[in-house]
């Protein structure tokens, strides 16, 4: 069947974990994938995790199927932490949430069902954008459009460019936002544009689908939900792909959902009947493991607050690693202002490294960057700061 097949490329971000796997090299430095590390390098379970599997442990009775869309306390652990828990869309059931197998699998849901349902439309992306979005939406059957987004001059959202695309997408058609911390480039919209980009959405009718994949790493998860706030305010209809990989560390339970809001109780619950249909020709329904971990320490007080506490923990390192990359270029005379690295949010930088000083690193100093520059700041530890400081500082005067 293969033989006159040609082999598909490598993911451009999962394939140089692979690459990286395989380097021999005891100097390799992984600052590719968008995993947290802590400052030994290793990628913890977080202790409240931990805290909460000994008690899932103990109290487990069966491993019977889930409903199609998850176990319901973890919906509504989820719709909390997202929302907030006094807020009017609880309390009003607008919003209808499917456990997901991560955010990929939360937008992968989300993109059957908008075809299902708006085959015509056209699907829009930032530029950049987190690479898997395109194949996730084009697999889904979706034509895509780029809106304006990171400009590489200022180091900064076009926000006057990124208004003038949002202006003319028409009425129908779905637009993909971030929510906060921007991946690839780091880069968010401020509260006063949120607003403006939720008045756009309201007065052009486009659907916003917002990708909500690292709440809590860029100010924390109250001030990182603005945007949701914003847009459940205005009772419009959107969408919601979260991920618990990177704030509970569960990367391997695959654990994300996909959340409908709409504007009545009454079509939330047509909303769900549809997702389940969904869901259940992809995977039926989802894992358990991750999700119960979730709604245990999202339900539990104690747990909450040690959780909040470890999150702040590894949003904190990364800020340091901000720091320490820009005080190691400066400190190595290497031309050119560097400050927007530590203005950035989340996980990664867009680091302004040309494909061609990512291709030297990797091949002379086996540290691995993903094309396009995107640095994962979480990579970086008072180990090997100084030996990819020096590292840039060789490539960039080579
Ligand atoms: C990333 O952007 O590196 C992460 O979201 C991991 C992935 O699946 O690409």
């Amino acid at each position: 069947m293969w033989k006159n097949i040609v082999a598909a490329p490598a993911d451009s971000i999962l394939g140089l974990t692979d690459a990286f796997r395989k380097d021999p090299s005891p100097q390799k430095v992984n600052l590719g994938v968008g995993v947290y590390k802590d400052d030994a390098g290793r990628t913890p379970i977080l202790e409240c995790v931990k805290a909460a599997e000994k008690i899932l442990l103990e109290n487990e009775s069966t491993k019977s199927y889930l409903p199609i869309s998850g176990d319901p306390a973890y919906a509504a652990s989820v719709q909390k932490l997202i929302f907030g828990e006094t807020s009017e869309v609880l309390v009003n059931k607008r919003a209808a949430t499917v456990h997901a197998p991560g955010g990929t699998g939360a937008l992968r849901v989300g993109a059957d069902l908008l075809k299902k349902f708006k085959p015509e439309a056209r699907l829009w992306i930032s530029s950049p954008t987190w690479a898997n979005h395109k194949g996730v939406f084009t697999t889904a059957g979706f034509e895509l459009g780029e809106y304006t987004y990171y400009d590489p001059a200022t180091k900064s959202v076009d926000f006057a460019g990124m208004v003038k695309c949002l202006k003319a997408i028409p009425a129908g058609d779905i637009v993909l936002l971030h929510a906060c911390c921007h991946n690839p480039s780091g880069v968010d919209l401020d509260n006063d544009q949120w607003s403006e980009v939720v008045a756009i959405a309201q007065k052009q009718g486009w659907l916003p689908f917002l990708d909500f994949a690292y709440q809590g790493f860029g100010e924390g998860v109250e001030e990182d939900r603005y945007a949701v706030e914003q847009f459940a305010a205005t009772g419009l209809d959107f969408f919601i792909a979260s991920s618990f990989s990177k704030n509970f560390g569960l990367y391997n339970e695959r654990t994300g959902a996909l959340t409908i809001v709409s504007p009545t109780a009454e079509e939330s619950i047509v909303a769900m009947s549809h997702l389940k249909t969904v869901v259940r020709v992809i995977y039926s329904n989802p894992p358990a493991h991750g999700g119960l971990v979730a709604a245990t320490i999202l339900g539990d007080p104690l747990l909450y607050k040690q959780w909040l506490g470890e999150l702040a923990a590894m949003r904190e390192r990364i800020v340091a690693m901000r720091t320490a990359l820009v005080d190691g270029l400066n400190a190595r005379g290497v031309a050119g202002d560097f400050s927007y690295i530590k203005k950035q949010r989340g996980m990664f930088s867009f680091s302004g490294l040309s494909d061609t000083t990512v291709a030297w690193l990797r091949e002379h100093k086996n540290i691995y960057v993903v094309g396009g520059g995107r640095i994962n700041l979480a990579g970086l530890t008072s180990k090997n700061i100084d030996y990819v400081c020096d590292a840039i500082a060789e490539a960039l005067k080579a």
